[in-house]
């Protein structure tokens, strides 16, 4: 079986629900505390394994760029000053994977954007991170992923069960119980964005896959679906319908930098753990939430 070292991770998308700040800077760059959103992806992927990781963007690719590089002047500016472990954290960062980055040129949906990695991946099963899933867990989703690729064999996608009404938002999965385990399932059709009554299930794809290499030409033939985009769930169907694709119930807490809501909640929930802030932040909440 393949070792897996590759992940890709989309940032290319509009961002239209983080309007207006993602006119000017992408989903992915927005901070959570002091790190990027596509700082907690790569770091996912890299303590999972992965070593090479291209990201497709639109915008702000140079922002991306340099955040994963070395400027060896600012570096040097920082060590002057005294600042060693700021500079050191910088290097550690710019060293943490192969980064690669790719332009997508045309926003057609996140399948389109998974099909400009043909090259990049070749003929290895790969990790997609959606560019605005961000997951905080003990255990990596990615690593929780390929445990589960390297049991079964087949393409694995990571799934959580949301409320009903959510499900139109996100996708919907048919899927069946296999005897022994507790959180993979054998997936046998899927839906995205689903009208009221079209729904498979409560289980929507948050966030991560792994896939083989035969999804790529699927991607290739797709048409235009929900939204008029490429959809890469359509293209997950065919892989579910021809060659089987398990589904991951993970572990991990999701928040989609993509929206507001979640935006503000995990740089709550940074902000409570970061050493700098933690103490002082707790008691401004608590203040605060008096107020309320
Ligand atoms: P989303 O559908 O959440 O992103 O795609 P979006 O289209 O930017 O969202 P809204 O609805 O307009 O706010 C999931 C991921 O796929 C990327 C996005 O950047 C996001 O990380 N994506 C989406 C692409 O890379 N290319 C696309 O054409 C579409």
């Amino acid at each position: 079986m393949k070792k897996i070292t590759k992940a890709i991770i989309p940032a290319a998308g509009l961002g239209t629900r983080m309007l207006p700040i993602s006119h000017a800077v992408c989903k992915e760059m927005l901070p959570i505390v002091d790190l990027p959103a596509v700082f907690y992806l790569v770091e996912e992927a890299v303590r999972a394994g992965i070593t090479d990781i291209l990201i497709i963007t639109n915008r702000d690719k140079d922002a991306m760029e340099d955040f994963f590089d070395l400027s060896v002047e600012y570096g040097q500016a920082l060590t002057a000053k005294g600042k060693t472990k700021e500079a050191e954290r910088l290097y550690e960062i710019a060293n943490m994977a192969n980064v690669y980055f790719l332009r997508q040129k045309e926003t057609k949906g996140l399948g389109h954007a998974v099909g400009r990695a043909r090259s990049f991946v070749g003929d290895e099963p790969f990790l997609v991170l959606y560019g605005d899933d961000v997951i905080f867990s003990e255990d990596p989703v990615c690593r929780q992923m390929i445990e589960v690729y390297e049991k079964y064999g087949k393409s694995v996608v990571g799934v959580k069960p949301v409320p009903l009404e959510q499900v139109q938002k996100y996708s919907s999965l048919k899927v069946e119980a296999i005897e022994g385990e507790e959180r993979v399932t054998y997936c046998t059709d899927m839906i995205e964005k689903p009208k009221p009554g079209e729904e498979f299930s409560n289980l929507s794809i948050l966030g991560r896959v792994l896939l083989t290499p035969e999804v790529f030409d699927i991607i290739d033939a797709l048409e235009p679906g929900a939204g008029g985009e490429y959809q890469l769930t359509d293209a997950m169907k065919k892989l579910a319908r021809t060659e089987g694709v398990y589904a991951l119930e993970f572990i991990g807490d999701r928040y989609d930098m993509g929206s507001k809501l979640g935006f503000l909640k995990a740089n709550v929930t940074k902000g409570l753990e970061h050493p700098e802030t933690g103490a002082e932040f707790r008691e401004y909440l608590i203040e605060l939430a008096k107020t309320l």
